[in-house]
């Protein structure tokens, strides 16, 4: 790093999507593109030299945790594990006490855990940036990752239709910050009964938000059909009432027939075959799953140099 580059930024978080402007967010994303590059090329970059993560888990992970460790260590710097089990969290440590202690020791901490203002209680007793790794209401991180990739392959996304399909989960939620922050149109298809809160999204534009009761009719003329699982972390005692209610809200191939030629498939993952989409949507030509949990890596090692650095202006 050049001696230009600032060494700490005012604190900021990244607990929801819009907690970056829309001018943040597309710096984050240039970045991620030129610190990919730079893997690719098997160049260091070690901006974050000496500088620790905390990870807290209290729910399951294979991306997150694969993807904010290698990161972190790629950035050259060091990595501290922790979960509900293994801590003081799991024998009822408040969140506060263990957030102004953790947070004397390291440089930045990523949370996954249930309800939003949990994350929220965490962050407003750090001393340094939190990262929500998932929480019940969004998963912001992963829609910088889902925006990467759709650039890389369509190009920006201002403008152009995507296609949520199943349930309003924290990923729709995410997207539909992600539309209004940036300018694109999102099309919702979920089951009755499992629709969008309309005190959550409040009155978006038409040109923001759709509400389709066919996910067929969801699907027609978007550039990016996406799905996640009918049950999500912490709602698995509803898993039965699910699989009947989202029968029909599998993406399969009728449904990527009907958007545009070009359009493109994707699912944060993990995935199931069969329920939500089916293998020969995953596994086919459009879907481009295995570069979208790939740039988790990418976009958030930039999100982790930002929140530390904030913006650098040099071009290495
Ligand atoms: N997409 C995602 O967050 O995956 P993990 O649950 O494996 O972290
Ligand atoms: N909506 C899913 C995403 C998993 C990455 C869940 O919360 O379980």
């Amino acid at each position: 790093m050049s001696n230009a580059t600032p060494q700490a930024a005012p604190l900021r978080h990244f607990l929801q999507f819009t907690d970056l402007t829309p001018q943040e967010i597309q710096y984050v994303l240039d970045r991620a593109r030129l610190i990919k590059d730079k893997f690719k090329r098997y160049l260091p970059h070690h901006t974050l030299h000496d500088r620790t993560l905390a990870m807290v888990f209290e729910k399951a992970s294979t991306r997150t945790r694969v993807s904010f460790e290698a990161g972190m260590y790629q950035l050259g710097g060091s990595v501290i594990h922790l979960t509900t089990g293994d801590s003081q969290l799991g024998r009822s440590e408040p969140i506060e006490d263990t957030a102004r202690v953790v947070s004397r020791m390291v440089d930045l901490v990523m949370i996954r855990t249930f309800e939003q203002t949990r994350i929220e209680r965490f962050a407003e007793h750090s001393r340094v940036p939190v990262i929500n790794g998932l929480t019940n209401e969004f998963h912001p991180c992963q829609i910088l990752a889902d925006i990467l990739t759709f650039t890389e392959h369509l190009g920006p996304i201002q403008g152009k239709t995507v296609a949520w399909i199943g349930d309003a989960n924290n990923m729709s939620y995410t997207w539909l910050q992600a539309a209004e922050l940036m300018g694109f149109t999102l099309h919702v298809s979920t089951p009755k009964g499992y629709e969008l809160d309309p005190a959550r999204i409040g009155n978006p534009a038409a040109s923001t938000l759709r509400i389709f009761d066919s996910p067929l009719e969801a699907c027609r003329g978007a550039h990016l059909v996406t799905t996640d699982v009918w049950t999500s972390m912490g709602y698995e005692e509803e898993n039965e009432a699910r699989r009947k209610a989202f029968a029909d809200w599998c993406v399969d191939s009728r449904m990527m027939a009907v958007a545009e030629p070009n359009a493109i498939f994707m699912h944060c993952l993990p995935a199931h075959r069969g329920e939500e989409v089916t293998a020969d949507v995953i596994d086919g030509p459009q879907s481009v799953v295995w570069d979208e949990a790939e740039n988790r890596m990418h976009v958030q090692k930039a999100l982790m140099e930002f929140l530390v650095h904030g913006q650098i202006k040099n071009q290495n």
